[in-house]
């Protein structure tokens, strides 16, 4: 469904102001954030959230996050703040958090999926944060990549999931963080993690204290249990050709199954690791991610969008230790390959 010319603007005074008026009109905008790119409606217009489902083609149980341009801003979407929530927007935003709390009457069932709670973000990036203030209202947004695929972290990914569906993309660059968003829930008794991110468990616990690990975030949902937070298919993140297999253990260990996996298979095979396990192999395709999990969590999705041109089978990638941003990029790699991890001693 092409109906439009998408046009690609920067994220300055002219684009803004020309991105709001879309927006204050019904429409859809594509956006930069400090995580990844987001596709952004008014969050009070149903009819608008609904092209936002239309153009990724997200199923309609998956609720959006609300973005706002300040603190003042977080009572119009959500009728009850706890001071534990309180205390997270203080300390942590403007940042990659969203904190889940009950919905304000004004926020349309259609944002939350049907759901009496709504996901709340104050974005770093400040260009980001212009752009909501100039809209004027709340602005709901998903990541902007066609449902399932990887997020987008570049303004060429939106135009690749996107181009004739959307209007406009705000360039704002490349993304500086490159992972979604830290997902928290506020709204019961117990603080939930439901989606990890830049920001990490730790830092979320110096805060507010004991937080709990949502079902399904680093494992698979066991057979019959259901997910707090939709989102959390089992499959996702995932590139459309290639078939995704997460390695664990020494690194010695992890060049010889890669190295002898690609002899005596006559797959095409790519291996996404450390710089360090870079040097080791040869004979195959290499994606070097440096050495921090900052900078391999920063180019995973362009990377699998990259290896993902039909051009190769398997995708071997690193796994890494759940510390930190490691939970994060954990996270993403495993639902990339579907839970499917291959331990090595
Ligand atoms: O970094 C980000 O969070 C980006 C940028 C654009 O801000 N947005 C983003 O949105 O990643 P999306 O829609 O791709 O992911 C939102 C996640 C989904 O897993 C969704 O199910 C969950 O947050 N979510 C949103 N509202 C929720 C709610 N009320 N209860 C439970 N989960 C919710
Ligand atoms: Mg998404």
């Amino acid at each position: 469904m092409k109906k439009y010319k998408t046009q690609l603007l920067s994220m300055d005074e002219g684009g803004i102001a020309k991105a709001a008026a879309i927006i204050q009109s019904g429409g859809i905008v594509a956006f930069a954030t400090e995580t990844v790119y987001g596709l952004g409606a008014s969050a009070f217009s149903p009819e608008a959230v609904e092209k936002i489902f239309q153009a990724k083609g997200r199923p309609q149980n998956n609720p959006l996050i609300v973005h706002i341009s300040d603190q003042e801003q977080a009572s119009l979407v959500s009728s009850r703040i706890t001071p534990k929530a309180r205390a997270l927007m203080d300390t942590l935003w403007p940042g990659p958090l969203s904190i889940i709390l009950d919905k304000s009457p004004q926020i349309p069932l259609k944002v939350t999926a049907g759901l009496m709670t709504v996901a709340l973000r104050l974005p770093a990036h400040e260009g980001a944060r212009a752009f909501i203030r100039a809209c004027g209202v709340p602005i709901a947004a998903p990541s902007a990549n066609r449902s399932g695929l990887p997020s987008t972290t570049r303004p060429e990914h939106v135009l690749a999931d996107l181009s004739g569906t959307i209007p406009l993309v705000l360039d704002g660059g490349p993304c500086q963080f490159g992972l979604e968003s830290t997902v928290i829930d506020m709204s019961g008794e117990l603080p939930v993690l439901l989606r990890p991110g830049a920001v990490s468990l730790e830092q979320l616990e110096v805060v507010i204290g004991k937080v709990a690990l949502g079902k399904g975030v680093m494992q698979p949902l066991a057979e019959g249990e259901s997910a707090k937070s939709p989102g959390l298919l089992h499959r996702h993140y995932s590139p459309e050709h290639a078939r995704v297999i997460l390695l664990q253990g020494p690194q010695g260990a992890m060049v010889r199954y890669i190295q002898s996996f690609c002899k005596e298979n006559r797959h095409r095979c790519a291996a996404v690791v450390k710089t360090s396990v870079a040097e080791k192999l040869d004979g195959v395709l290499i994606k070097a991610m440096g050495e921090d999990d900052f900078a391999y969590a920063n180019a995973l999705f362009d990377t699998l969008r990259a290896l993902d041109d039909g051009s190769v089978d398997v995708i071997f990638c690193q796994g890494v230790s759940c510390e930190g941003v490691g939970m994060a990029l954990m996270n993403r790699l495993l639902r990339a390959c579907g839970f499917h991890v291959q331990t090595l001693y």
